[in-house]
Protein backbone atom coordinates (compact mmCIF):
# COMPACT_ATOMS: atom_id res chain seq x y z
CA UNK A 1 0.00 0.00 0.00
CA UNK A 2 1.35 3.36 -0.93
CA UNK A 3 0.91 6.23 0.92
CA UNK A 4 0.10 9.16 -0.71
CA UNK A 5 0.29 12.53 1.18
CA UNK A 6 -0.07 16.30 -0.19
CA UNK A 7 2.67 18.90 0.42
CA UNK A 8 -0.03 22.20 0.30
CA UNK A 9 1.76 25.69 -0.18
CA UNK A 10 2.32 27.62 2.43
CA UNK A 11 2.14 31.63 2.08
CA UNK A 12 3.98 32.83 4.87
CA UNK A 13 4.56 36.41 5.29
CA UNK A 14 4.57 38.14 8.39
CA UNK A 15 1.08 37.83 9.03
CA UNK A 16 1.78 34.52 9.61
CA UNK A 17 0.40 31.35 6.89
CA UNK A 18 -2.24 30.70 4.36
CA UNK A 19 -2.85 27.59 3.15
CA UNK A 20 -4.82 27.15 0.10
CA UNK A 21 -6.48 23.87 -1.11
CA UNK A 22 -7.95 23.45 -4.63
CA UNK A 23 -9.87 20.92 -5.68
CA UNK A 24 -8.31 19.09 -8.58
CA UNK A 25 -5.42 21.24 -9.01
CA UNK A 26 -4.03 20.41 -5.10
CA UNK A 27 -5.68 17.53 -4.57
CA UNK A 28 -7.42 15.31 -7.44
CA UNK A 29 -11.05 15.32 -6.57
CA UNK A 30 -13.85 17.54 -6.23
CA UNK A 31 -15.09 18.98 -3.15
CA UNK A 32 -18.47 18.27 -2.25
CA UNK A 33 -18.19 18.28 1.43
CA UNK A 34 -16.13 19.29 4.79
CA UNK A 35 -16.67 18.07 7.88
CA UNK A 36 -13.69 18.29 10.92
CA UNK A 37 -13.90 16.16 13.88
CA UNK A 38 -12.33 18.40 17.28
CA UNK A 39 -12.72 17.93 21.22
CA UNK A 40 -11.55 14.30 20.62
CA UNK A 41 -10.69 12.50 24.39
CA UNK A 42 -7.57 11.03 23.90
CA UNK A 43 -8.32 7.37 24.26
CA UNK A 44 -10.72 7.90 21.96
CA UNK A 45 -10.46 5.65 18.44
CA UNK A 46 -12.90 6.88 15.62
CA UNK A 47 -13.82 5.82 11.94
CA UNK A 48 -13.57 1.80 11.98
CA UNK A 49 -15.05 2.02 8.29
CA UNK A 50 -14.57 2.08 4.63
CA UNK A 51 -16.10 3.10 1.95
CA UNK A 52 -17.30 1.84 -1.57
CA UNK A 53 -17.16 4.88 -3.64
CA UNK A 54 -15.99 8.28 -1.26
CA UNK A 55 -12.28 9.79 -1.82
CA UNK A 56 -11.18 11.73 1.19
CA UNK A 57 -8.02 14.04 2.12
CA UNK A 58 -7.25 14.62 5.99
CA UNK A 59 -5.85 17.30 7.24
CA UNK A 60 -4.80 17.77 10.60
CA UNK A 61 -5.12 21.86 10.95
CA UNK A 62 -4.46 21.71 14.65
CA UNK A 63 -2.68 19.62 16.72
CA UNK A 64 -1.98 15.98 15.66
CA UNK A 65 -3.23 12.37 15.60
CA UNK A 66 -2.55 9.05 14.13
CA UNK A 67 -4.25 7.24 10.98
CA UNK A 68 -4.49 3.43 10.86
CA UNK A 69 -4.85 2.70 6.75
CA UNK A 70 -5.88 -0.75 5.91
CA UNK A 71 -6.27 -2.15 2.66
CA UNK A 72 -6.89 -5.42 3.57
CA UNK A 73 -3.58 -7.17 3.19
CA UNK A 74 -1.36 -4.10 4.74
CA UNK A 75 -1.60 -1.93 7.72
CA UNK A 76 0.48 1.32 7.95
CA UNK A 77 -0.03 4.25 10.68
CA UNK A 78 0.77 7.54 9.93
CA UNK A 79 1.02 10.62 11.96
CA UNK A 80 -0.82 13.84 11.44
CA UNK A 81 0.71 16.79 13.06
CA UNK A 82 1.44 19.34 10.21
CA UNK A 83 -1.73 22.14 8.98
CA UNK A 84 0.01 22.28 5.41
CA UNK A 85 -0.09 18.51 5.14
CA UNK A 86 -3.15 16.02 3.76
CA UNK A 87 -3.22 12.83 4.06
CA UNK A 88 -5.28 10.77 1.24
CA UNK A 89 -7.86 8.25 2.32
CA UNK A 90 -9.45 6.65 -0.67
CA UNK A 91 -12.15 4.21 -1.45
CA UNK A 92 -11.40 0.48 0.11
CA UNK A 93 -8.85 1.45 2.50
CA UNK A 94 -10.22 0.78 6.16
CA UNK A 95 -9.40 3.48 8.47
CA UNK A 96 -9.22 4.89 12.04
CA UNK A 97 -8.47 7.57 13.76
CA UNK A 98 -6.64 7.80 16.89
CA UNK A 99 -4.14 9.55 19.66
CA UNK A 100 -6.13 12.69 18.97
CA UNK A 101 -4.24 15.36 20.92
CA UNK A 102 -6.54 17.85 23.37
CA UNK A 103 -6.35 20.19 20.67
CA UNK A 104 -6.66 18.57 17.26
CA UNK A 105 -8.98 19.31 14.67
CA UNK A 106 -8.85 17.27 11.89
CA UNK A 107 -10.49 18.55 8.52
CA UNK A 108 -11.82 16.05 6.02
CA UNK A 109 -12.11 17.15 2.24
CA UNK A 110 -14.53 14.58 1.03
CA UNK A 111 -15.50 13.64 -2.82
CA UNK A 112 -19.42 13.03 -2.03
CA UNK A 113 -22.37 13.85 0.03
CA UNK A 114 -22.71 11.72 3.15
CA UNK A 115 -24.22 8.49 2.43
CA UNK A 116 -24.90 5.74 4.63
CA UNK A 117 -24.56 3.16 1.76
CA UNK A 118 -21.18 3.96 0.44
CA UNK A 119 -19.59 3.09 4.40
CA UNK A 120 -18.77 -0.67 4.84
CA UNK A 121 -19.27 -0.48 8.88
CA UNK A 122 -17.65 -4.10 9.77
CA UNK A 123 -14.41 -5.85 8.85
CA UNK A 124 -15.57 -8.70 7.67
CA UNK A 125 -17.78 -6.55 5.23
CA UNK A 126 -14.91 -4.87 4.20
CA UNK A 127 -12.68 -7.72 3.42
CA UNK A 128 -15.51 -9.26 1.81
CA UNK A 129 -16.37 -6.30 -1.06
CA UNK A 130 -12.94 -5.82 -1.70
CA UNK A 131 -12.41 -9.56 -2.30
CA UNK A 132 -15.52 -9.47 -4.41
CA UNK A 133 -14.00 -5.95 -6.74
P1 LIG B 1 -19.47 8.59 12.34
O1 LIG B 1 -19.62 7.99 10.98
O2 LIG B 1 -19.91 7.77 13.51
O3 LIG B 1 -17.99 9.10 12.57
P2 LIG B 1 -16.64 8.23 12.60
O4 LIG B 1 -16.58 7.51 11.32
O5 LIG B 1 -15.55 9.23 12.73
O6 LIG B 1 -16.70 7.31 13.77
O7 LIG B 1 -20.28 9.97 12.33
C1 LIG B 1 -20.68 10.60 13.54
C2 LIG B 1 -22.06 11.22 13.31
O8 LIG B 1 -21.99 12.27 12.37
C3 LIG B 1 -23.08 10.22 12.79
O9 LIG B 1 -24.29 10.50 13.44
C4 LIG B 1 -23.21 10.57 11.33
C5 LIG B 1 -22.89 12.05 11.31
N1 LIG B 1 -22.26 12.52 10.07
C6 LIG B 1 -22.96 13.36 9.24
O10 LIG B 1 -24.13 13.72 9.49
N2 LIG B 1 -22.35 13.83 8.11
C7 LIG B 1 -21.09 13.47 7.79
O11 LIG B 1 -20.57 13.94 6.75
C8 LIG B 1 -20.37 12.57 8.65
C9 LIG B 1 -18.96 12.13 8.32
C10 LIG B 1 -20.99 12.11 9.78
Amino acid sequence: MTIQKYTFPQHMDDRGVLVAVEQRKDIPFEVKRVYYMYATPPDVRRGFHAHKTLDQILICVKGSCSILLDDGTEKKTVTLDQPHEGLSVPRHIWHEMYNFSPDAVLLVLASDLYCEDDYLRSYDQFLTFINGE
